[in-house]
């Protein structure tokens, strides 16, 4: 169904295509025979001009359970981009060698051009402080598994809204579904975009932005944590005074419902105290598991594999 497509940012899939990929996804969890080999043959290549763990492992595993094959480099420094050559040459030349594309860049904006020089469909896999549209099918999952539906609830971001592409892309999509209550916890410094404000004012979403995680924490049905984005400063002093801004401890956790469920795009620094990973209602490594799921399911269904003749 998504044949050939490339993947900028979460509003490039329709909520039905979502949703086709969800139940995908599902259905490989539970059955892990599903599209085994049915990308053989294929190759995915992964270019990533900024570190990664999970993203680029989940697109490498995903890949190799498909039957598939991985190349690609993880340290811009290894390949010719670091001789000078432009972001298009390097995309023309990977499509030579390779059926899809996952690219992961510093700079805003850098994936949709990208795309549009290459000759094979590219995946967004997070550019600057923009999108991160995989990282968004992760987290929709997530909420999709353990909270049964992704409408009728209230999610609150809490951290670094501002640099957090996760939470850009996260707030786009959340934004289509119906129900949707978002709470923006932040130091001033750190708050959400103007234009997503301006976007979930014209939308009618209700929405508040407020300093203290201990105030909202109880209304919450999902908390969504994220890392002080330390990359995208423009000075250190900012970022040591605003790193520590919010650790959620047990304490804070005793304040929330018993059904709330905490994501975390990972990676963690400090802004989650060791002690709450054995709370039931923490999920942040399950989460990293349904991206390998979810990015199965995107692969496959980019690469025109006919569903019905693998599971
Ligand atoms: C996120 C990212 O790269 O934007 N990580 C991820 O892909 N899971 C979050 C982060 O780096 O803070």
């Amino acid at each position: 169904m998504l044949k050939g497509r490339s993947l900028i940012e979460p509003l490039n899939l329709s909520l039905e295509e979502m949703d086709e990929l969800f139940s995908l996804a599902e259905k490989i969890e539970a059955e892990p025979a599903c599209l085994q080999k049915s990308c053989r043959g294929k190759v995915l290549a992964t270019l990533f001009f900024e570190p990664s763990t999970r993203t680029r492992l989940s697109f490498e595993a995903a890949m190799l359970r498909l039957g598939g094959n991985c190349l690609g480099f993880a340290e811009p420094g290894s390949s010719s981009v670091s001789k000078g050559e432009s972001l298009a040459d390097t995309v023309r030349t990977v499509s030579c060698y390779a059926d899809i594309i996952v690219m992961r860049n510093p700079k805003e904006g850098a994936a949709l051009l990208a795309s549009r020089y290459a000759q094979a469909p590219l995946i967004n896999a997070g550019d600057g402080g923009h999108h991160h549209p995989t990282q968004t099918l992760t987290d929709l999952l997530t909420i999709r598994r353990l909270k049964g539906a992704i409408g009728n609830i209230k999610v609150g971001f809490c951290g670094d809204l501002r640099f957090g592409r996760t939470v850009h892309s996260l707030v786009g999509a959340l934004s289509r579904y119906a129900g949707i209550e978002m709470v923006f916890i932040s130091p001033p410094e750190l708050r959400i975009p103007e234009y997503l404000r301006g976007m979930l004012q014209k939308e009618h979403i209700p929405c508040e932005e407020t300093g203290s995680l201990e105030n909202v924490i109880g209304s919450l049905d999902v908390l969504y944590m994220t890392r002080v984005q330390q990359e995208r400063f423009f000075n250190e002093e900012d970022y040591i005074r605003l790193k520590d801004s919010y650790i959620l401890n047990g304490n804070k956790m005793e304040l929330a419902r018993k059904d709330m469920i905490v994501l975390h795009p990972l990676p963690r620094v400090n802004e989650i105290a060791l002690e709450v990973d054995d709370d039931p209602r923490a999920v942040y490594f399950k989460q990293a598991k349904y991206g390998m799921y979810v990015r199965m399911a995107l692969l496959a269904s980019i690469l025109g594999v006919n569903r019905a003749e693998y599971c």
